[in-house]
């Protein structure tokens, strides 16, 4: 790699402490590969592996005041740093044709309602993250047990012909229940179920690392959708309160913005799902401001809204989107799995 300039780290190093825990911790590689950024010493990259900015992809989704903070260095270096990291990632201008050359590439997954593939464009869509959020009981882990067969679905059939890769944080995933689903579409249900990789987190710790590490398992088993179920329940839990607010949410960003990186990559859906209540005043009020629906602010290309209607019927509000029009869908979750309501 080139290096450009080098600057001077303005901070007090403690090589031999640093020394000390690189043998611990083996965080080492880590560091070497960011004193490969100009600006990026041994003192500062041990700083940043140590709150987690690890990767060239964490640097280049912070800000300078963060990184200013954390390092000790002028805010002017740290966004030298910040910009050094995205030129290494290539977040490179690109002409508005070439941009629109790369979305041909997107590609769809269907939900099982013509409805609600209606609101997302014609399904969920590939290079991109779509969230699922709302209340217990309103149908985001039934969606992501569609979507997680319907991937295999052929293309005609608004599939992908690939596989799902499921991270369980709540320990809700029911292998029936996915059976079930497959039955009720044309494929065989055994090998449904083979194609549906599931891991269970442990901790958001964990769930960051298994996507971190996932990269080889996904390109050698062509996975097409990646789910969370759910993104948030480990970052809520484990940084309760105001005050861990600012900490939460940077972890929760630098997460996001890798699993969108990562869809991009391998052209590949990921979808998120997110528990939040509803807001006494929901009738009267916009019912997009459900308590905890904007943890993840506007990461996520697409975020829709479900909430609970007459038996089985569900209401989804595409509430945020880049370039979709926002609107509303009926579905139902019915023993086959997601579908339209009867007309
Ligand atoms: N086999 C099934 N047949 C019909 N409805 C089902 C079936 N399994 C689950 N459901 C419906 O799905 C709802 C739960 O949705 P779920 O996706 O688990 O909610 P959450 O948003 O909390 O993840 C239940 O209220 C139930 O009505
Ligand atoms: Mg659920």
């Amino acid at each position: 790699m080139p290096r450009r300039e080098k600057v001077e780290e303005s901070n007090g190093a403690e090589p031999e402490l640093h020394d000390e825990e690189d043998a611990i911790s083996g965080n080492s590689s880590l560091e070497e590969k960011l004193t490969e950024l100009p600006g990026v010493g041994s003192a500062t990259a041990a700083k940043l592996v140590e709150h987690g900015y690890k990767t060239y992809e964490s640097i280049a989704v912070a800000n300078a005041t963060e990184l200013a903070g954390i390092t000790g260095l002028p805010q002017t270096l740290s966004q030298k740093i910040i910009n050094s990291a995205r030129a290494e990632l290539k977040f490179t201008i690109k002409t508005a044709y070439e941009l629109e050359q790369e979305m041909k590439d997107i590609k769809r997954i269907t939900t099982g309602s013509k409805n609600l593939d209606k609101l997302l464009g014609g399904g969920v869509e590939t290079k991109s993250a779509t969230e699922f959020f709302g209340e217990y009981g309103a149908g985001k882990t039934q969606i992501a047990f569609q979507l997680s067969v319907n991937a295999q679905l052929p293309v005609e059939k608004g599939g992908l012909e690939g596989t799902s890769f499921y991270v369980d944080t709540e320990g809700t995933f029911v292998p029936a229940r996915v059976r079930g689903i497959a039955e009720a579409s044309s494929l065989d249900p055994e090998k449904a179920l083979q194609n549906v990789f599931w891991i269970r987190a442990l901790n958001s710790d964990h769930q960051i690392a298994i996507l971190e590490g996932a990269k080889d398992f996904i390109q050698e088993h062509n996975v097409k959708l990646v789910v969370i179920d759910s993104v948030t329940s480990f970052f809520r839990s484990e940084y309760p309160g105001r005050e861990n607010l600012a900490p939460r949410q940077q972890k929760l960003n630098i997460h996001l913005h890798s699993l969108i990186r990562l869809a991009e990559i391998y052209n590949l859906a990921v979808v998120v799902t997110n528990q939040v209540m509803a807001t006494p005043d929901m009738f009267y009020g916009d019912p997009t401001r459900a308590v905890g629906g904007n943890v993840l602010g506007h990461a996520p290309n697409n975020r829709i809204y479900l909430r609970k209607s007459k038996g089985q019927k569900r209401i989804a509000r595409l509430v945020d989107s880049s370039y979709l029009e926002p609107g509303e869908a009926v579905f139902e979750i019915t023993g086959q799995g997601i579908r339209d309501p009867p007309e």
